[in-house]
Formats: C-alpha cells, sequence, structure tokens
C-alpha cells in the first residue's frame, strides 16, 4: 500500500494541524510505504515572499521529522523538487471540468477569507490530484477540509483512464478483471476517526486566518499567553462545567485518556476553576510536545543536515513518478 500526503509550508502549524491531519500522517508511516512533502508550489498561492517561503519549507520538514517522521522509513520531499509534477498537472487540467473547480468548496473558503481569486488558487485542487497521481498513492491521508479534493481526484483518474485507455472499464481499475488497467490510480481518501477538526482559542475552528491558533513550535510565553486566553464562561469554581466548551474539547484531544477520565469527572462534579483547567492544558501541551520543539531546534541549527534528507527523499520520489509519467507521456501521445 502506498500512502501520499501532503502539508502546505504556508505558515506556522498549529494544534489544529496536528490533531486533525499530521497525527494521522505519522501513524501511518508504519503501515506501508509512505511518501510526504511540503507543498511548496501550493504554498505560491498564499506565501508571496521568497524569503519565507523558503524558511517556512525548511521549518515544516524540520517540524515533521521532529513530531516523528522517520526519513530512513517514509519518503519525506519537497513538491518542488519533482519538476514532473507539474508537467502531469498541466496534462491533467486538459480533461478537469471547470464547473468541478468552481465547486471546490475550499476556494470558495478562501477567496471569501480575502485570499486572492488567481488562477493557482483555482487550479490548486488540480496540483494536488497530479501529487497523487505521480506517485501511485493508494491512500491519502487528510483532514477533513481536504476530502472533496481526493474525490475530485478520483473522478479525474477515471475521465483521464477512460479518455486515453481502450477498454478501460472503472470497475475494474488496476486491470484485475481483465480489463486494461489505468494509467492513472483512482486513490482513497483515509480521515481517522480520531481526527478532530479542533476549535481554537475563541471556539471558531482553529485556523491561522481567524488568528486563534496554539503553535506547536512557538515561544513558550506566547503559548501560555494563548493558553491562559481561551475563551470560558462565568460559571463558578465550585459549580459543574458545561462539557460544550473549548477547554474541556481540548483537554479532551490532548490528554491521554486514562488521564482524561480524572479531569472528566472533576470538570462534571466542579470544584475546579477554569484556571485550573488552562494550567494543566498548558502542562499536556508541554508533555507532549516539549521534545520535538526541541527536536525541531536542533534540526534547524543544521541546515546541511536538512537538505540532505530532502534531497534524498526527492532522489527516492522521482523513482517512483519516473515510470508513471513515461506511461502518462506515452498514453496521451506526447512520448
Ligand atoms: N491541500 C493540502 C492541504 O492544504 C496539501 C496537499 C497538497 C496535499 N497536495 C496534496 C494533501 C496531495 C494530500 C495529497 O492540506
Amino acid at each position: 500500500m502506498r500512502i501520499l500526503s501532503g502539508v502546505q509550508s504556508s505558515g506556522q502549524l498549529h494544534l489544529g494541524n496536528y490533531y486533525g491531519a499530521l497525527r494521522q500522517f505519522l501513524q501511518l508511516q508504519q503501515e506501508g510505504e509512505a511518501l510526504y512533502f511540503i507543498a511548496n508550489l501550493h504554498s505560491l498561492t498564499t506565501v508571496r515572499d521568497a524569503a519565507l517561503g523558503r524558511q517556512l519549507t525548511r521549518e515544516t520538514a524540520a517540524a515533521f521529522i521532529a513530531l516523528g517522521l522517520d526519513p530512513a522509513k517514509a519518503v519525506l520531499f519537497r513538491q518542488s523538487d519533482i519538476p514532473e509534477v507539474l508537467e502531469l498537472y498541466w496534462i491533467l487540467g486538459t480533461v478537469v471540468p471547470i464547473s468541478n473547480l468552481e465547486r471546490a468548496t475550499s476556494f470558495k473558503d478562501k477567496v471569501a477569507r480575502g485570499v486572492s481569486a488567481d488562477f493557482g488558487l483555482f487550479a490548486y485542487p488540480v496540483l494536488m490530484a497530479a501529487d497523487i497521481f505521480l506517485y501511485g498513492a493508494d491512500v491519502v491521508p487528510v483532514g477533513r477540509d481536504q476530502i472533496q479534493h481526493v474525490e475530485f481526484a478520483r473522478d479525474w483518474a477515471t475521465k483521464f483512464n477512460l479518455t486515453y485507455v481502450q477498454g478501460y472499464d472503472a470497475a475494474d481499475p488496476l486491470g484485475a478483471a481483465g480489463h486494461p488497467p489505468g494509467i492513472l490510480k483512482p486513490p482513497e481518501a483515509r480521515v481517522h476517526q480520531s481526527t478532530a477538526v479542533l476549535p481554537g482559542i475563541d471556539g471558531q475552528k482553529m485556523s491561522k486566518s481567524y488568528s486563534n491558533t496554539v503553535d506547536l513550535f512557538g515561544p513558550d510565553k506566547e503559548i501560555q499567553k494563548r493558553i491562559m486566553s481561551i475563551k470560558t464562561d462565568s460559571t463558578p469554581v465550585e459549580a459543574p462545567k458545561p462539557v460544550d466548551n473549548v477547554l474541556y474539547h481540548l483537554l479532551k484531544v490532548m490528554t491521554p485518556p486514562a488521564e482524561f477520565e480524572e479531569i472528566d469527572r472533576s470538570w462534571r462534579a466542579g470544584g475546579k476553576g477554569y484556571g485550573d483547567y488552562k494550567k494543566m492544558l498548558l502542562d499536556q501541551f508541554h508533555a507532549t510536545f516539549d521534545l520535538a520543539r526541541a527536536r525541531r531546534d536542533e534540526l534547524l541549527r543544521d541546515p546541511g543536515e536538512l537538505e540532505r534528507v530532502l534531497k534524498d527523499g526527492a532522489r527516492r520520489a522521482r523513482e517512483m513518478a519516473g515510470p508513471i509519467i513515461s506511461a502518462v507521456r506515452r498514453g496521451v501521445g506526447l512520448g
């Protein structure tokens, strides 16, 4: 089984990125041949500063490793190091219905939030599908907001194969039942049940664009400030607390289940104040991420080594891409 996913390097990683997506990528690396990349081509749709883009790419790669990606096992690379993806993106674009892209919720959301509606942003799902096909991915772990994109990729693989592979049967995409196999493999989105859409400190979905994040690698002071300013209500210390509450939700996601039982009990019984629970959350944050935080700093102090890891990943990814891009070129009459 080949597993592939990407993360944009468009900002600082936060708890929402970790519990919404990254954590399950890391778990999955044990289950098959995993490829993870820093989607720095996609980031160009929002990051318009070269030095910042370069730095965020490096930081995201370091974060991946620090959080547990094993570059000896999983392939970690920079999207832009494999130029074939842009060739596939163009070829694929020639069979993608504009009406699909117009329906894309992430496009509509981003434009509504003030990202400029450029062609690159509009075509974003086509590049994402090219990422998926180029390495023959079977399974694509994603956060909930990306499911629609993976479903588009499935549709476009089918359309491409029906267009270019004579006798292709969409019900037998790999040719197991005797039909000719497709050139592009329809992927399957994987959203782990524990994958949470995390609330931010103000109660809306945690998102960089709402400035309500707790960053995984931010300065200690800032982490503390953010956690201490989580929105709560005026329930008195001795009273039972409502479970429909951001702080409760974050504690539940971040605390190991055995420890959470005790928190849950006192929460429902009363006797502790929100300040006490914020302190617990802060402690839990450090217990969970301090090792990774230190490891990331260390990795960033040695850019040469990080570069070596990314180059090695790119070499391995490119080897996997080679036969697929050749088949695409032949299939459409370019090679
Ligand atoms: N769009 C994804 C995100 O913002 C990142 C991404 C780019 C990706 N290409 C991909 C994810 C291919 C999975 C597969 O989170």
